[in-house]
């Protein structure tokens, strides 16, 4: 089996910096290097350990270790790729914003200027590595453009994607519950993959190793992520039973849990799931079931995202209900901003959603989340609203609970920071005026604090 060297990964995002960062830990006979178009996030990832450009835990401890040793970020794409055996990608996959598809089938254009890059690029054989979530067959039309464009370099493609969930990255990564790499059925292909397997296998064992063929490994990624999202919006679809009738979804949700069957875990009721991942890989598994005609399942998982959608709506609707329809000059205090504790990421996070619907009735919002800043909020609102120059002045990150809380009517909470249990909630009471409405989204407060709380 042939030497493995060098290895790069094109994407220092989200996936692509914890993950090679993990393998750099692993490998230390191995050179990985890290590129991205974006010079910014480069030098960042250079730079000061406590300003890297994504926050996880344990991730700086590793790059403190390996950086510079044998992992390194650079913009030099091109000599990244001519001198590496393997080649990762790990770009983003967003939702398609127009053409046919829009709405719901996955934007490859990244992973697409990637592989016509490395086409042109390459002058020797390579493995290429899916790690981006991929709609199935995106191998097929790598292969082609491989051949289009380079028939002297033999490019064998492995699907191998990533199941970290963010907050928890780097201990998902030393720790999976198993690594998945699908590759073709041909010599070439198996040889590929075992040179996969054996980086793996320096630490990971190899029962939690599985190998498939191309195309289930690929749907397999969109499968978990939409299994795990219908976990959640099923759990979400009953609290909004439990409101209505008087049951608490905590404890209906740890009943349901104990049944090992069903298992406990991603059964905690929220304001919806938010993160890069869920929706738009529902809304990929939409359109490929669309794509086959198999309209019954599509709309059977569109109801997943419906449900999401309305959870949301559920969230700020309370708000309404209890402050009434105009709330100009009311002002609201949201505590979470990112998608889930233990991130600084806040794509697609329900605080987006219902701070636009609160802003838009007049509301003035104070924002406190550990890992935020104005800069993540305007560009958030910025994406999401076309209502935004009207409407921004009234949002402001506040750098302390207690500060935003001030003169507010109500605190929503929209993330499970722990921090936000240990608060002084009467203190935090004490601030603010009129009806002192707090709403907790992700019911952490429950069963910690004696003040009065609504729940979703
Ligand atoms: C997810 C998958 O878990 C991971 O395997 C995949 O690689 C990427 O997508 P991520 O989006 O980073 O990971 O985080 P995850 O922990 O899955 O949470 C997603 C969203 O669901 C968050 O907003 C979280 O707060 C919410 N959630 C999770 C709930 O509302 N309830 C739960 O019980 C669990
Ligand atoms: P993910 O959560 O999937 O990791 P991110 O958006 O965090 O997504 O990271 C993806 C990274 O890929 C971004 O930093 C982006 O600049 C980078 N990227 C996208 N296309 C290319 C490309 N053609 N060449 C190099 N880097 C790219």
């Amino acid at each position: 089996m042939k030497k493995i060297k060098n290895v790069t990964c094109i994407g220092a995002g989200y996936v692509g910096g914890p993950s090679m960062s993990v393998f750099a830990e692993n490998c230390p006979n191995i050179n990985f290097t890290i590129v991205d178009k974006d010079e910014k996030k480069i030098n960042a990832w250079n730079g000061d350990v406590d300003n890297l450009p994504i926050y996880e835990p344990g991730l700086k401890e590793i790059i403190k270790k390996t950086r510079n040793k044998n992992l390194f970020f650079s913009n030099d794409i091109d000599n990244a790729i001519i001198n590496s055996d393997i080649i990762f990608i790990a770009v983003n996959t967003p939702t398609l914003k127009e053409g046919p598809g829009a709405g719901f089938g996955a934007d490859l254009k990244y992973i697409i200027s990637c592989a016509e890059h490395i086409a042109k690029i390459a002058k020797s054989d390579k493995i290429i590595v899916e790690k981006s979530t991929v709609p199935i067959k995106t191998a097929e039309k790598l292969n082609e453009i491989f051949s289009k464009n380079n028939s002297s370099v033999h490019f064998e493609i492995l699907s191998n994607p990533e199941f970290l969930a963010e907050g928890t990255a780097i201990q998902d990564l030393r720790s999976p519950d198993r690594v998945l790499i699908g590759g073709n059925k041909s010599k070439s292909g198996q040889n590929a993959v075992s040179v996969l397997v054996e980086i793996y296998s320096k630490w990971i064992t190899k029962e939690k190793i599985i190998t498939t063929n191309l195309w289930s490994s690929e749907l397999s990624k969109l499968a978990s992520n939409a299994m795990l999202a219908q976990r959640i919006s099923s759990i979400n679809s009953l609290s909004a039973i439990c409101d209505a009738t008087g049951a608490d979804i905590k404890e209906v949700s740890n009943a349901i849990g104990l049944d090992h069957r069903i298992g406990r875990y991603f059964l905690n009721p929220s304001v919806g799931f938010g993160g890069s991942c869920f929706q738009k890989d529902i809304l990929n598994l939409v359109y490929l079931c669309r794509t086959y005609g198999l309209d019954e399942v599509a709309e059977y998982w569109y109801q997943v995202v419906k449900m999401n959608n309305y959870q949301r709506s559920r969230f700020s609707n309370k708000i309404i209900q209890k402050l009434g329809q105009d709330l100009t000059n009311k002002k609201i205090t949201l505590f979470g901003w990112s998608f889930k504790k233990d991130t600084n990421d806040s794509r697609e996070s329900a605080s987006i959603f219902v701070a636009i619907e609160l802003l838009s009735r007049g509301a003035k919002i104070n924002v406190y989340d550990p890992q935020t800043s104005n800069e993540i909020i305007y560009n958030d609102i910025k994406e999401y609203s076309s209502n935004y120059s009207n409407i921004i002045d009234n949002i402001k990150y506040v750098n302390d609970p207690y500060k935003a809380t001030e003169q507010s009517s109500c605190v929503g909470i929209l993330t499970e920071w722990d921090e936000f249990k240990s608060l002084d909630w009467k203190e935090i009471k004490k601030t603010m005026v009129n009806e002192k409405f707090i709403i907790d989204g992700r019911y952490i407060l429950k069963d910690k604090i004696e003040e009065k709380i609504t729940y979703l």
